[in-house]
């Protein structure tokens, strides 16, 4: 296990000026988990887990909030005291691959943030080895499948039956590095309806 990874945390200023940070998930975080995905409608926790998932399991809270900052990472977005998003890579077993999952609360999609939880969890991950991300949507699950199409990323898509399998290595190229640029030369320059404003912590 990696000592707890400061270095990923950071500050975020969504659209209308709502200072958030973001961070690695910690245990502490097991009541907060709780309370975000039990607020979550019964549609975006039908999207994130494929059934309906009114309530996390002690289990399921335990394996989300305990995770080696390695071969599993999960970034949380704290407005107050309260999680608004959580977004999370698990190694695949033997491979340099992982992959990534995403949920945002209800009244915070929209905002940029899962597409941010992205390009920090691939960051992070490039660091730790992994070279290549995974992700399974339904396929009615436009918006996040957009987010991935979006993102820069060279992504492969296939579907079988309801859900869609995509697939892309997570080393920038041009492409990205360029989508990359464009958000954060937008926030640069953003407006009130513009993307997410990341402060890092260096600044
Ligand atoms: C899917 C999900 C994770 C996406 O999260 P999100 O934070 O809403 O995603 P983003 O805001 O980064 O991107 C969504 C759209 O909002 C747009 N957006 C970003 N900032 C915006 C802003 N300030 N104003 C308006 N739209 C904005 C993005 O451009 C994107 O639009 P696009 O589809 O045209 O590219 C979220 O909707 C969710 O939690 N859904 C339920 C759970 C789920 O489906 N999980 C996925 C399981 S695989």
């Amino acid at each position: 296990m990696r000592p707890y990874p400061r270095e990923l945390e950071h500050d975020v200023v969504l659209p209308g000026e709502t200072r958030c940070h973001v961070r690695p998930i910690r245990p502490d975080d097991a009541g907060g988990l709780a309370v975000f995905h039990a607020r979550l409608s019964a549609r975006s926790a039908y999207l994130r887990f494929f059934t309906v998932h009114p309530e996390l399991s002690a289990s399921e809270i335990e394996r989300f909030t305990h995770v080696d900052y390695d071969e599993r990472l999960a970034l949380v977005v704290v407005l107050g005291s309260a999680l608004i998003a959580v977004g999370r890579y698990d190694r695949l077993p033997d491979s340099s691959e992982a992959e990534v999952a995403f949920v945002v609360s209800d009244e915070y999609q929209h905002h940029g943030i899962a597409t941010l939880l992205l390009d920090d969890l691939a960051l992070a991950a490039l660091q730790r080895g992994i070279t290549t991300f995974t992700a399974s949507a339904l396929a009615e699950n436009v918006t996040m499948l957009r987010v991935f199409s979006h993102s820069g990323f060279n992504v492969s898509l296939s579907r079988d039956h309801e859900t869609v399998s995509l697939r892309f290595p997570i080393e920038p190229d041009d492409q990205y590095r360029a989508a990359l640029a464009a958000r954060r030369g937008a926030l640069t320059h953003g407006s009130s309806h513009g993307p997410i404003g990341r402060i890092d912590p260096s600044c």
